[in-house]
């Protein structure tokens, strides 16, 4: 699949973007595991958070929907999930294969995690070295790749994991199998990533202790079923909130975002740079801080984007490059080195699109830096990568020609119904199977 988009246009809208990709697969997770019937509003239709819901249907979990965002986990309890027929694909998504390892691993049955050729690439012994220190027996292929099969039978022994890389997706994984050990797990990392697991864990009753940049439970206990509302994406609405700051004329509000402060550094990052941005009405929703976000044109200027806020933006920094474009003065980023291990190197893939569409666009190990310049028409590989292929759509925007946008079929992975919601808005979009 590929997206045409033709030069120019701006953004305008009141409009929601799909539930948030990372709280989705929690709740289908952690819903499974609870004592009773937990019902899911808002959540995303996408490929990735369906491989979880798959997963656990073929482990025997009864899970009614979707249904416009509306799912019913009829939960089987911490010991109640059956051996599945066969290996559990996981597709593109590492979010999935990560978490489930580390659950699947404390199981009294074998299992086996496969997933598509993006993901085959992808490094996995970052769960699979802490997994093995609570004695469970966990592989993968020798570049430590997938796929991970894992024998079950194994009574799991809490520890005191030292993260090495700031990981969302690690602390989650060893916290999961955590629920099943003996005694306390912990984990510290070396920088604050997204929380959702342990806000998630407490509303359904689970006592998570957090000290500072230490995350640690106690096995054996319960998870009691609860109702999780999903709030939109801040990830999906990223890809608008760029094209809002880039595109002259552009004026849109964003419903029903979440806002947790793990995941809010591209509103810092496009704030320090200049960035209109404000944000309304903000409540919570079991547990997750949620707004409404209006972004209007503003002119931007290149920052060194700061460190720390790093793995609070680990997704958004594809569209972030995008305004770095059109920013006035060179935009650096360092201690990113973890994007070159996304769904594509996404240093490396951003810098030859940008660099075909005519901007200077050098890769660092760690980072980019980006000279601001005019984005001219052609044709770019997303290399399947979900959020590259958004990024370069919005660039449209401030270019002067068309854009062609190839192997964008996995947009629906986080995104479901982009190319529409990206057209009603004022981008001049289409799909080209
Ligand atoms: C995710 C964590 C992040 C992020 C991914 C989703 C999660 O990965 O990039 O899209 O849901 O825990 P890392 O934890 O590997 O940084």
């Amino acid at each position: 699949m590929k997206f045409e988009v033709k030069a120019g246009g701006k953004l305008n809208g009141t409009f929601r973007v799909p539930g948030d990709k990372s709280i989705s697969h929690r709740s289908i997770m952690l819903g499974s595991l609870a004592e009773g019937v937990t019902q899911v509003t808002g959540f995303l239709e996408g490929e990735d958070s369906l491989a979880t819901l798959n997963a656990f249907r073929a482990m025997g979990v009864k899970i009614e929907g979707p249904m416009n965002g509306k799912v019913t986990i009829h939960g089987v309890g911490l010991h109640g999930l059956k051996k599945p027929e066969k290996e559990l694909d996981v597709g593109n998504s590492g979010t999935s294969m990560r978490l489930l390892a580390g659950l699947l691993s404390a199981q009294d049955f074998d299992s086996t995690l496969v997933g598509d050729s993006s993901l085959n690439k992808r490094p996995m012994r970052r769960v699979t070295v802490p997994l093995a220190q609570m004695n469970t027996v966990v592989e993968t292929n020798d570049g430590g790749t997938p796929p991970i099969t894992i024998k079950g039978g194994k009574k799991l022994t809490g520890f005191h994991y030292d993260m090495p890389v700031a990981s969302a997706q690690v602390k989650s994984c060893i916290l999961l199998a955590g629920l099943y050990a003996s005694g306390e797990t912990c984990v510290t990392e070396p920088a604050p990533t997204r929380d959702h697991t342990e806000r998630m864990l407490r509303g359904l009753s689970y006592e998570v202790i957090t000290d500072g940049n230490k995350i640690c439970l106690t096995g054996g206990g319960t998870l009691t079923a609860t109702n999780i509302d999903v709030p939109a994406d801040i990830s999906s609405a990223t890809f608008f909130m760029v094209g809002a700051c880039i595109a002259e004329g552009s004026d849109i509000t964003l419903e029903h975002v979440g806002i947790n402060p793990t995941r809010t550094g591209v509103i810092n990052i496009l704030r320090l740079m200049g960035a209109d941005i404000s944000i309304n009405n903000e409540r919570e929703v079991g547990g997750e801080p949620v707004a409404d976000i209006r972004v209007r044109y503003a002119p931007l200027k290149g920052i060194n984007i700061p460190e720390d806020q790093v793995p609070l933006a680990i997704d958004e920094f594809p569209a972030i490059f995008i305004a770095a474009t059109c920013a006035e003065g060179e935009t650096v980023l360092t201690g990113a080195k973890e994007l070159r291990v996304k769904e594509s190197d996404r240093i490396q893939v951003m810098a030859d699109g940008l660099t075909t569409l005519g901007i200077d666009a050098k890769p660092t190990e760690d980072g980019i830096v980006i000279q601001p310049g005019k984005i001219k028409g052609g044709t770019v590989d997303s290399h399947g990568d979900h959020r590259i292929a958004m990024s370069f759509a919005m660039a449209a925007l401030i270019a002067n020609n068309t854009i062609t946008i190839t192997d964008c079929a996995n947009v629906n992975t986080s995104f479901p119904g982009f190319v529409a919601l990206a057209k009603q808005t004022g981008l001049n979009i289409k799909n080209l199977i």
